[in-house]
């Protein structure tokens, strides 16, 4: 191809690219206004990331820095524990953004959604809350249901846990929906096949073992191959979408 074509291909490439991204709430659909909720809270989960490793690691330089009041043990663990569900908030985002253009139609069930991103905001700030202010006590079952599982990066409490599968399972329903309504592609079969392996593998950290040998073996089933398989997956499926939007395929 000539350098002229190419330029004139590329140059009409970017100004659809520029028509397609127009980003205020005018130009949105209402899954994507959805998407736009996710991704806010999003980056505030990034920033208390940053902001309880960033007291974390100056506790390593001086370990009496807050000592009593906001101990190692819960920063790490904030840290962490943001990490893992800006994460989750950043795919579902993106997932709610693609939905109607990869369904071709409306999100089923939109309204429902809107409840789960609630729920599940209201649910973290809780556990969250939760966290600071109750940093020692006892390891009774009533801890482990309402204040602390004790499992890395899993620490939300078992009644988190069920509210978080309830909310995947909203999920789960606007996406399957959709594409059923609208049409079915090859990004819309690995992302539905991908949800149900991302939930059905959190449900595999919620059961009580006596050995904790056993017990971290399950954990780390549900936090590794979340981030080294279903989160992949995902990630491939956002990427495959945005590359055919972007090289207009
Ligand atoms: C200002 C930036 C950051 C600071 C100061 C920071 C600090 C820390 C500290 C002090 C720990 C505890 C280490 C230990 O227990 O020995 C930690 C752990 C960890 N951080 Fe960060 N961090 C930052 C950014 C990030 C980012 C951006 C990510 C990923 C997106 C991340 C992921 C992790 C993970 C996965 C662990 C656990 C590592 C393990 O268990 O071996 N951190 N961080």
């Amino acid at each position: 191809m000539k350098v002229a074509e190419y330029l004139a291909k590329a140059q009409a490439q970017w100004a659809r690219f520029n028509a397609w991204v127009q980003l205020d709430s005018q130009h949105l659909t209402p899954g994507q206004q959805l998407a736009v909720h996710y991704f806010s809270v999003a980056v505030i989960l990034f920033f208390a990331q940053l902001l309880f490793g960033l007291i974390a690691a100056t506790q390593f330089i001086f370990p009496g820095f807050l000592y009593g009041w906001l101990d190692f043990s819960v920063n790490r663990m904030v840290h962490i524990n943001a990490m893992v569900v800006w994460m989750l908030y950043g795919f579902i985002g993106c997932i709610y953004w693609l939905l109607e253009d990869e369904s071709g139609t409306d999100i089923v069930g939109l309204k429902l959604g809107r409840l789960a991103f609630w729920l599940l905001t209201g649910a973290v700030t809780l556990v969250v809350l939760v966290y600071l202010l109750v940093q020692i006590g006892p390891g009774k079952d009533s801890s482990l249901w309402l204040i602390n599982e004790g499992r890395e990066y899993i620490e939300a409490p078992r009644w988190a846990d069920i509210g978080i599968v309830v909310v995947m399972l909203i999920f789960f329903y606007n996406v399957v929906a959709t594409f059923s309504k609208g049409r079915w592609s090859g990004i819309a079969g690995v992302l539905t096949l991908d949800l149900v392996a991302l939930a059905g593998l959190y449900v595999a950290g919620m059961f009580y073992m006596v050995n904790i040998t056993h017990d971290q073996y399950w954990w780390w089933w549900v936090i590794h191959l979340w981030v080294e398989a279903t989160w992949e997956v995902l990630v491939g499926v956002i990427m495959a979408w945005s590359l055919m939007k972007l090289l207009g395929v």
